[in-house]
């Protein structure tokens, strides 16, 4: 069974094929290659972008959606093997992996970590649990990793640059500022694809504390070496700037502080200068910038730099519904 859970357990090149339909179906986009089947978007979290590209995605391939929100109009519920269900949750994940592989073709999953102990969220437990007792393929939908944001931020870089290759590009990944901690998953993404592509990457952030789990450190070093780029950590905001052709911003907890956020706000209140701003866009080579989104306006990014040309960030959310229709259809076989 192939799911699609983190970009690392699919090649290069099948990545790029996704690209490549994602860029086909967004000149075409309505084409039956879901005619028939269905799609479960089971979200633990709340969304804009995610729900509805992939609701209005499917619908456009002939297919259908169905949106479910554990605990809030779907039943909760419980994840662990052998668990006494003796708690508020009325539903397992075996039996609600397993009906919902009866009906559906596909099953997304979004469920973000809960922030007080990161050696239980770095296990993605949840997702993995679908994983395990699903009979079809399972998506993420952000978990401790967001790998639609992926496609979408990549074939948004393309798309700009005017070529496939990446190559040789320096990209920025940059904290933010946020009055609260945020989840890696974004970071940790980016982190992997843009040294995937073979980008020279540069992980900006206040110190070490905020670098990210050790797993995906070391898969973008190893990425890079691959692919012949690199990846470096730095504290240096100008000479991280400096000459980049690619600046990605995100706002994410200190995973030391997971649990204990009282100590991290004072570090977090005094790293508000990291902030995009113009001037330190103005020292890049006229880059682009990025964001997931949803983002705090002039608290992560300047209202000029949102709203400038150089930014991707319509683009890339844009790109959701394109990346993600091409993704449903070839875990469905139908590649078009
Ligand atoms: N970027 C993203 O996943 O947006 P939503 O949280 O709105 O789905």
């Amino acid at each position: 069974m192939k799911h699609f859970i983190t970009t690392q357990d699919w090649s290069y090149d099948d990545l790029s094929a996704l690209l490549t339909h994602a860029s086909s179906l967004k000149r075409d986009p309505v084409q039956p290659l879901l005619k028939g089947k269905s799609v479960a978007l089971v979200f633990f979290n709340p969304s804009l972008r995610t729900r509805t590209s992939f609701e209005i995605g499917a619908w456009q391939m002939g297919g259908h959606a169905v949106v479910l929100e554990p605990g809030a109009g779907a039943w909760e519920m419980a994840f662990g093997p052998g668990e006494v269900m003796d708690g508020s949750a009325e539903e397992h994940v075996s039996e609600a992996a397993r009906v919902l592989s009866r009906y559906c073709d596909l099953i997304g999953v979004r469920c973000f970590p809960k922030f007080k102990d990161w050696s239980v969220d770095r296990e993605d437990r949840v997702i993995r649990a679908f994983a395990q007792h699903a009979t079809v393929p399972v998506i993420n939908m952000e978990t401790i990793t967001h790998p639609c944001q992926e496609l979408a931020h990549v074939l948004a870089l393309r798309e700009r640059f005017g070529t496939d290759d990446l190559r040789g590009k320096k990209y920025v990944l940059t904290w933010t500022y946020h009055p609260r901690p945020l989840n890696t998953a974004v970071a940790n993404s980016a982190a992997l694809i843009a040294t995937r592509a073979g980008m020279d990457v540069t992980l900006l952030c206040p110190d070490e504390r905020y670098a990210l789990d050790e797993r995906y450190m070391d898969h973008a070093a190893k990425n890079a070496e691959a692919a012949g780029g690199s990846f470096t950590m730095s504290h240096d905001i100008d000479a991280a700037y400096g000459g980049a052709d690619v600046v990605y911003a995100k706002s994410w907890g200190a995973l030391p502080f997971f649990g204990n956020w009282e100590e991290e706000k004072p570090i977090r209140d005094a790293n508000r200068h990291f902030i995009v701003d113009e001037r330190k866009m103005s020292m890049t080579n006229n880059g682009v910038f990025s964001h997931c989104l949803p983002a705090r306006r002039n608290i992560k990014a300047t209202d000029a730099v949102m709203d400038g040309p150089n930014s991707l960030i319509i683009e890339e959310a844009e790109n959701r519904l394109h990346v993600q229709k091409a993704l449903m259809a070839a875990l469905v076989g139908a590649n078009g």
